[in-house]
Formats: C-alpha cells, sequence, structure tokens
C-alpha cells in the first residue's frame, strides 16, 4: 500500500487523510466542493500546527504529513491508487454512483472502502464491477484521535481484500474489529438508543439539553454528552445514519428517529461544523453555549 485516495474533505475524509499521511502514505484528497477542500487544507495546516506547538510533531514531519496531501476535485487522480476511502454524503445512490465510476479509473489491484456509517456495505459494493475488492472501513470522529476501526466485509468480498486491508489500518496505529455488515454495524448501533433516549427526554419536557448532557457526563461517567456528541457528530448525518437504521430494521421502534433531530438538521443547525446546534458555537467561543 502507497498512495491512499479518500473522497469527500469533510469532517472524515479530512481526519483520514491526516492518519494515512502520518502512517507515511502519499494521500489524494478528493471534494466535488472547491470551499471544503480549501476547508480541509486550512484545518488540517491549523490541527497540525498545534501539533508542533505542542511538541508532538516537530516542524519538519508537519510540514512532509502536508505535502503528502494532494488536494484534488478529479476522480482521475486516483488512478494510483492502492487503497481508496469514500467518506462522502451518506446517501446509497450517490455513494453507488461514485463506485461506479471509480471502476473505470482506479488498477486491479486497488481495494475500494466506504466510510459509511449504516448503509449497506454489500448493497455499495453491488455498484462496483469487482465487488469482492470493496469493504467498509468504518473510522470514528475525530478520525486522527479515535482509535477504533470496525472493518466490515460485505457479502461479496474477498478474504484477502480484508486481510490487507485490516493490516494496513492496523499499520496507521489503529485497533480494528471486525463486524458483520448489517445497520449501524457494532457502534452505531449500541450508540443508537443513548441519542434516542437523551432526545425523548428532551422532548417529553423531563431535562433540558445541557442537564442531560451534564447528568451523563458528571454522573454517567462519558466523555460528552449525547448533545454534544450529536453536535460534534453533525445533526444531519447523525439524522441520516437513526433514519437508515430505523428502516434497515423493518422499521423497529427502538431505532426510531425523533422529530426534533429532523427539524434541527432541516434547519441547517448541524452542530459544531455550521456553528449552531444543539450549543451555539461562534467565533471564539470555547465554552458552547446551549
Ligand atoms: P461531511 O458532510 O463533513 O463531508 C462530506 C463531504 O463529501 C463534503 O465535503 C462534500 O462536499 C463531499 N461530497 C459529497 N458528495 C460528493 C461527491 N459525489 N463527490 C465528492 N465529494 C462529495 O460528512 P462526514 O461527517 O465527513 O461523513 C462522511 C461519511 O462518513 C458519511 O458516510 C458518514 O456516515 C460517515 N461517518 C461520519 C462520522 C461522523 O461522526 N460525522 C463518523 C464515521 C463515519
Amino acid at each position: 500500500m502507497k498512495i491512499i485516495g479518500i473522497i469527500g474533505a469533510g469532517s472524515m475524509g479530512s481526519g483520514i487523510a491526516q492518519v494515512a499521511a502520518t502512517a507515511g502514505h502519499e494521500v489524494v484528497l478528493l471534494d466535488s466542493s472547491n470551499t471544503m477542500l480549501q476547508k480541509a487544507q486550512q484545518g488540517l495546516n491549523k490541527i497540525l500546527a498545534r501539533l508542533v506547538e505542542k511538541g508532538n510533531l516537530s516542524k519538519l514531519e508537519a510540514g512532509a504529513i502536508l505535502d503528502r496531501i494532494h488536494f484534488t476535485g478529479q476522480l482521475e487522480a486516483f488512478e494510483n491508487c492502492d487503497l481508496i476511502i469514500e467518506a462522502i454524503v451518506e446517501d446509497l445512490s450517490i455513494k453507488k454512483q461514485i463506485f461506479r465510476e471509480l471502476e473505470t479509473i482506479v488498477n486491479k489491484n486497488c481495494i475500494l472502502a466506504t466510510n459509511t456509517s449504516s448503509l449497506s456495505v454489500s448493497a455499495i459494493a453491488s455498484a462496483s464491477e469487482k465487488p469482492h475488492r470493496v469493504l467498509g472501513i468504518h473510522f470514528f470522529n475525530p478520525a486522527p484521535l479515535m482509535p477504533l476501526v470496525e472493518i466490515i466485509p460485505a457479502i461479496q468480498t474477498d478474504q484477502a481484500v480484508v486481510s490487507t486491508a485490516r493490516k494496513t489500518i492496523n499499520n496507521w496505529g489503529k485497533i480494528t474489529v471486525l463486524a458483520k455488515d448489517t445497520p449501524g454495524f457494532i457502534v452505531n448501533r449500541v450508540a443508537r438508543p443513548f441519542y434516542g433516549e437523551a432526545l425523548r427526554i428532551l422532548e417529553e419536557g423531563i431535562a433540558d439539553v445541557a442537564t442531560i448532557d451534564w447528568a451523563m457526563t458528571e454522573i454517567g461517567g462519558f466523555r460528552m454528552g449525547p448533545f454534544t456528541l450529536m453536535d460534534f457528530i453533525g445533526n444531519d448525518i447523525n439524522y441520516t445514519v437513526t433514519e437508515t437504521v430505523f428502516k434497515s430494521f423493518f422499521y423497529d421502534p427502538r431505532y426510531k428517529p425523533a422529530f426534533t433531530q429532523k427539524r434541527m438538521a432541516e434547519a441547517g443547525y448541524l452542530g459544531r461544523k455550521s456553528g449552531k446546534g444543539y450549543y451555539n458555537y461562534s467565533e471564539g467561543t470555547t465554552q458552547p453555549e446551549p
């Protein structure tokens, strides 16, 4: 594995690019939006500068990591990649379209992975002419800090592809766990009631956002409360994942989305990335306001 391609330069794609470049790979980071590419570049500059300030990296190392990340808007830039990780919008038809297009560009040994949180990896793989080389590689947010990565073979995936992908991700310093191709895999399925019950408690007027988060962190011992975490993940992504898991489990009421999260996504109150979610994240604020 030498060259890693990443599709989508949002929260996940830029984080995964940092991880792969830090592990020594040349990285091609693609996005259909120039604004997002610029934002990712600025974000990566800022993060690496902070790591230098903290003494975690030398200036030279940070510079070399940034030099290994190549930003592009052209899918053709993936032609020499050995592994491509897709991290675009959580929409099955858009993801399938990208996998279809990739087939016409990449070399025959290239492994194709999706970072989907909740969609069927087997359905995504079915769009590819060579579904045996497609699998799920699911990072958590923020990718550079979260050690766990779920490896999800589609039912079509070759065992050798799974082994190679897993070995690569382990070499990036991550801890991998194999998960079956079922909605939400392991972590996102376990996490659904964490968000779902918190939203129901809010909607029933039992406690407000800040109180629920306070109780879960101070008393429950969680690092982040459910609303802080939803704002961190992005309320659009989190709503889509909830809806997908709900539908994929044949409308099992355990996973039913809440109107509040749907309205937050519709209003564009996406959380940290839009500056407003369950909390306000105005420029220069260290302590977000409910
Ligand atoms: P995001 O909204 O921050 O970024 C998505 C990026 O994809 C945007 O920059 C957008 O311009 C780009 N994009 C959309 N369609 C495209 C296309 N057709 N071609 C090229 N670029 C395109 O989303 P985020 O949060 O990074 O999520 C991406 C994927 O990762 C989703 O599948 C999500 O479910 C998954 N994921 C998200 C996590 C989270 O905490 N946000 C955690 C783990 C997985």
